[in-house]
């Protein structure tokens, strides 16, 4: 088996290659990714010399890039956008770029050259937002209200992807997943920002009152999900895919970090809220366990305990993502 992953050298991409590896070491993984700010081929050191592991560079929105990277392959998994909501505010038009017509140029290659299963990682922000007293989740008949640029161009990528099934039967799956954490996961996002500020000596910034509320997804469980529509999913199908059964908000997720690092809560900031911040994002993830068998390994709190040690052990890996370009984007956004 010969299988494309597109943005391979991001947070959960790698994640994904590293957990393939290990448990397909007879197939052959070719990781494609344009190295934007968010990949970082450090992720994937330990099996960079593998045989059946290749790296190309390379755009989702080069026709001729991606048809070169297709030839032979059998899956393409595609994990390759923009992915964080602020920057998406910042400057929406990368966005389009990347997760529309990237998505576009991919389904064409995949007809072309006849993929077997084209499965498209998208996330539960296309269904908008809940509201905090509710006790509603989203389930893979929410319709679509997406509310950021990011969430939007999301949203538009789905809808091609189940486009190019209904009209051209290109066999695919989609998989829309709550918020993931884990190791390698760039310090923009909430969870490592946190952990990393902190042992920095600096403050967690909250947007707004900090009620707003997150289901949160361990990284190799959404990799097992992956896996698990992979190998047993129904072409054609979407599986909505979280980690929690009960609301946690982000005051509260934050006061846990300080906790586990020992810290003051003092530690934790109330900043401006985000431009159109959604309130509550819950997922119902009883299609895919019943249907596939999937559950999370573990709780969050054990999960969080895990990523913790994972940031203390690997300061290198952040410290040197942090002095970066990052650090313009930091002092824009929280000026
Ligand atoms: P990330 O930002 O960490 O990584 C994205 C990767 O895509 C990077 O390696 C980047 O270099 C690459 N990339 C960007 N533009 C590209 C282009 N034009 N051509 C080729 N490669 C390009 O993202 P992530 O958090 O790992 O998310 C992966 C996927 O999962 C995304 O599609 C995202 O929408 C989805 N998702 C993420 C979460 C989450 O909590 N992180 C939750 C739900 C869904
Ligand atoms: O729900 C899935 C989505 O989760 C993915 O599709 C996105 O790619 C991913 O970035 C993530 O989006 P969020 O906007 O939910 O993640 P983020 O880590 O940016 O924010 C999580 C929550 O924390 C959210 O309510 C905003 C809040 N927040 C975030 C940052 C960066 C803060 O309070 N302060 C911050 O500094």
């Amino acid at each position: 088996m010969k299988i494309l992953v597109t943005g391979g050298a991001g947070f959960i991409g790698s994640n994904f290659i590293l957990y393939w590896v290990k448990n397909y070491p007879q197939d052959q993984i070719i990781n494609f990714d344009k190295l934007t700010y968010a990949g970082n081929l450090e992720n994937l050191k330990d099996i960079e010399k593998n045989p059946s592991y290749s790296f190309v560079k390379g755009d989702i929105c080069n026709v001729s890039e991606v048809d070169i990277a297709m030839r032979g392959v059998d899956w393409v998994v595609h994990f390759a956008a923009e992915s964080h909501v602020d920057r998406s505010i910042m400057e929406p038009a990368a966005f389009v770029m990347t997760n529309v017509v990237g998505t576009q140029v991919l389904l064409d290659a995949s007809l072309k050259n006849n993929i077997k299963r084209f499965h498209h990682v998208s996330t539960d922000e296309v269904f908008g937002q809940l509201l905090l007293d509710s006790d509603q989740k989203f389930n893979e008949s929410t319709p679509y209200n997406p509310r950021s640029p990011y969430s939007a161009s999301k949203a538009g990528s789905d809808h091609l992807v189940r486009s190019y099934h209904y009209t051209f039967g290109l066999p695919i799956t989609i998989t829309n997943c709550s918020n993931n954490f884990g190791p390698y996961q760039f310090p923009e996002k909430i969870i490592p920002l946190a952990i990393t500020n902190l042992i920095e000596g600096k403050r967690i910034p909250i947007y707004g009152d900090g009620l707003h509320v997150r289901d949160w997804l361990y990284v190799e469980d959404h990799c097992s999900a992956i896996d698990l529509v992979l190998s047993k999913g129904k072409v054609g199908e979407t599986y909505c895919v979280g980690g929690m059964s009960e609301d946690i908000n982000n005051l509260e997720v934050a006061k846990k970090i300080v906790r586990i690092l020992g810290k003051s809560e003092d530690m934790i900031e109330f900043v401006k809220d985000r431009p159109g911040h959604d309130r509550r994002y819950a997922v119902e993830w009883s299609k895919i366990k019943k249907e596939l068998g999937w559950e999370p390994l573990h709780s969050f709190d054990q999960w969080l305990e895990e990523t913790i040690s994972w940031y203390k052990k690997n300061e290198n890996w952040w410290r040197k993502v942090k002095s970066g370009e990052y650090k313009k984007y930091y002092e824009q956004q929280y000026k």
